[in-house]
């Protein structure tokens, strides 16, 4: 039996870890055994309990209670507190995903301790290390055993970086393996849909053909500029479009000093922007299905939207998911006003039809789990 433990923290790790231990639960139960850490990186209700009672995710066995702070105090009281655990659990490797401060707490503290590392949507560069995120990354793939990229352009990243291709039956911290197999965001996807349509109370809350949109990026929430473009863009769009804006609490926070009380005051007082609390990911993918377009600064919601067939208008200056872009079915706007206006405008009048299925076949949970049984031990 193969212990794992699997450390989750921001709302977008705990969807991706639900993939994975619906893999282990249906078909890997005899193999893999799973301990959940949550290090209480997003606490709020409806950032974090509503996903594990609504994707069926089992309950993590320990909250670190971390909470927000600077990236030092975050990822160091994390560190701090994952030794404990891992010297107690003593698993034989540990999961993390993506690129968030939890992500690298874990990299750190396990790789420390010569507990090998897994690390799930590996590879992704954004070439910009003044994001927080893109230092998580660095990090976590280079003290990392076994790494899964969900794209090709993840893969050869990796290989630029000096990672070999030549994959050992054995792998160790200095001769890890890596592997492309697919987007476990696309298996979530695939596996929610046909409850998340249906859900009543999504299609009463929320009708359908407005724009979707996200914001959260620190880059976009902290900085006047950017922040007031991208309202004033949504403001315009708002004469003649529907649009519903699921708000991060950190967005939510930093509105009122970025954008001025007046400002505020006229986004609460339109009535074709619907400002709403974080939805559940259930609401989410029906949101995501039933809007006309979606405009974000998520990395999740881009490949969602690809998924689901809807166009993208990306509000930050590079993406990782290059091939969505690529294809035609994005556009980087950044936070300028005016492109973002324009190819919403494009996007409307004439809507992408041809997605290529380029995130896997929906099975990369099965496959990550596979490899674990047949090179962790
Ligand atoms: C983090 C990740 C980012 C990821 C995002 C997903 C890092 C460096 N960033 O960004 O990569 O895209 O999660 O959503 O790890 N807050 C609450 N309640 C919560 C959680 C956060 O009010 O439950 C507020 C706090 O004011 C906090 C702020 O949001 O200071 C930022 O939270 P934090 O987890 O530090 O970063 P995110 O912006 O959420
Ligand atoms: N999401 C959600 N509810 C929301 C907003 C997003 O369930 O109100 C989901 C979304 O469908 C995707 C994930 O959260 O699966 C993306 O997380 P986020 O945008 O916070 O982070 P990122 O992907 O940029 O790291």
């Amino acid at each position: 039996m193969i212990k794992l433990l699997t450390i989750i923290g921001a709302r977008p790790q705990i969807i991706k870890a639900s993939a994975l231990s619906r893999a282990i639960k249906t078909s890997f139960s005899k193999n893999i055994t799973e301990v959940i850490v949550h290090t209480g990186q997003h606490y709020d209700e409806n950032m974090s309990e509503v996903f594990f009672s609504e994707l069926n995710i089992p309950k993590p066995k320990y909250n670190l209670g971390v909470g927000s702070g600077s990236h030092g105090e975050q990822t160091g009281k994390m560190i701090i507190k994952l030794e404990d655990i891992l010297t107690k659990e003593k698993p034989d490797a540990m999961i993390i995903y993506g690129d968030t401060n939890s992500t690298l707490a874990g990299a750190i503290a396990a790789s420390k301790m010569q507990i090998k590392v897994i690390h799930i949507e590996a590879g992704l560069r954004s070439f910009d290390k003044t994001m927080p995120e893109e230092i998580n990354r660095i990090l976590s793939d280079h003290v990392s055993t076994l790494l899964f990229t969900p794209t090709q352009a993840g893969y050869d990243n990796l290989i630029h970086e000096g990672f070999s291709s030549t994959l050992s039956d054995k792998p160790t911290f200095n001769c890890p393996n890596i592997y492309h197999c697919g987007d476990i965001m696309y298996d979530n996807t695939l596996f929610f849909y046909k409850y998340a349509i249906n859900k009543i109370d999504s299609i009463e809350k929320f009708g359908k053909d407005f724009i979707l949109c996200t914001i959260h990026r620190n880059t976009n929430t902290d900085d006047k500029e950017r922040l007031t473009n991208i309202f004033s863009a949504l403001e315009d769009m708002s004469k003649d479009n529907k649009i519903i804006l699921p708000l991060h609490p950190r967005t939510r926070k930093m509105m009122p000093l970025m954008l001025g009380e007046d400002f505020v005051k006229r986004l609460e007082k339109n009535t074709n922007i619907k400002i709403i609390e974080p939805v559940s990911f259930l609401d989410m993918i029906y949101l995501e299905a039933k809007s006309k377009l979606i405009v974000t600064d998520s990395g999740g919601v881009q490949k969602e939207a690809y998924y689901l067939k809807k166009p993208s208008i990306i509000l930050r200056k590079q993406t990782e998911w290059i091939e969505i872009v690529n294809t035609g079915n994005a556009v980087v706007a950044d936070t300028d006003k005016d492109k973002i206006i324009s190819s919403a405008k494009a996007f409307l009048k004439e809507t992408p039809k041809d997605f290529p299925q380029i995130f896997g076949d929906g099975k990369a949970a099965e496959f990550i789990c596979d490899k674990i049984i047949k090179t962790i031990k």
